[in-house]
């Protein structure tokens, strides 16, 4: 699935040439979960910028379910994420002032799905993550919720943490 070969990315800072990685080899497959740790500095972030298609290296191969990507277009690495790549940021990063299934719905609509399929397939993604009911709330984190049972409350937020509104 992920197949990288001595992958490389300086940073070049005036004279000085930032190694913030060297000469990597990774391979994850289909359905492995792998974590990346390591010091601060490591150069952590920088893979998986990488990795997720958000950064390109200055050398090396990194080829993702069969496609090399590594020397792609900033329109094409686009594309590679909508299709392939989802992330769970530790800040919610949704949009604040549309609801919750049109947040779903935003990358499908850059996928180029029919609204009504889009629609169909958020509300389903939605379920899946126990949302259903949620669907059309407008996140608002500073707005403060009314009181709710405890029980409630921590469904909500276990709810809010599948579609990473909160950070943890
Ligand atoms: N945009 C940049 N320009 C120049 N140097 C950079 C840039 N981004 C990262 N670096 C340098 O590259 C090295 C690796 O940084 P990176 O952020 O990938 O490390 P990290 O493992 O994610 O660290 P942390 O655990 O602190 O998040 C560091 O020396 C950092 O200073
Ligand atoms: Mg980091």
């Amino acid at each position: 699935m992920i197949n990288i070969e001595s992958l490389t990315r300086h940073y070049q800072m005036g004279p000085t040439t930032v190694k913030a990685i060297d000469g990597i080899d990774l391979s994850v497959g289909q359905g492995e979960f792998v974590s990346i740790i390591g010091p601060s500095g490591s150069g952590k972030t920088t893979l998986m910028n990488i990795i997720g298609c958000l950064d390109s290296p200055t050398a090396g191969q990194y080829s993702l379910a069969g496609e090399e990507v590594a020397g792609l277009s900033r329109n094409h690495l686009a594309e590679i994420r909508n299709q392939y790549i989802g992330f769970v940021f530790q800040s919610f990063n949704l949009l604040p002032r549309v609801t919750a299934v049109e947040n779903v719905e935003l990358p499908l609509i850059y996928a180029g799905i029919p609204a009504r399929e889009r629609r169909k397939r958020a509300l389903e993604i939605l379920k899946k993550v126990e949302l259903d009911g949620r669907e059309f709330h407008i996140p608002n984190p500073n707005k403060s919720e009314p009181k709710r049972s405890k029980r409630k409350s921590i469904t909500i937020d276990s709810a809010d943490k599948a579609i990473g509104r909160i950070s943890f």
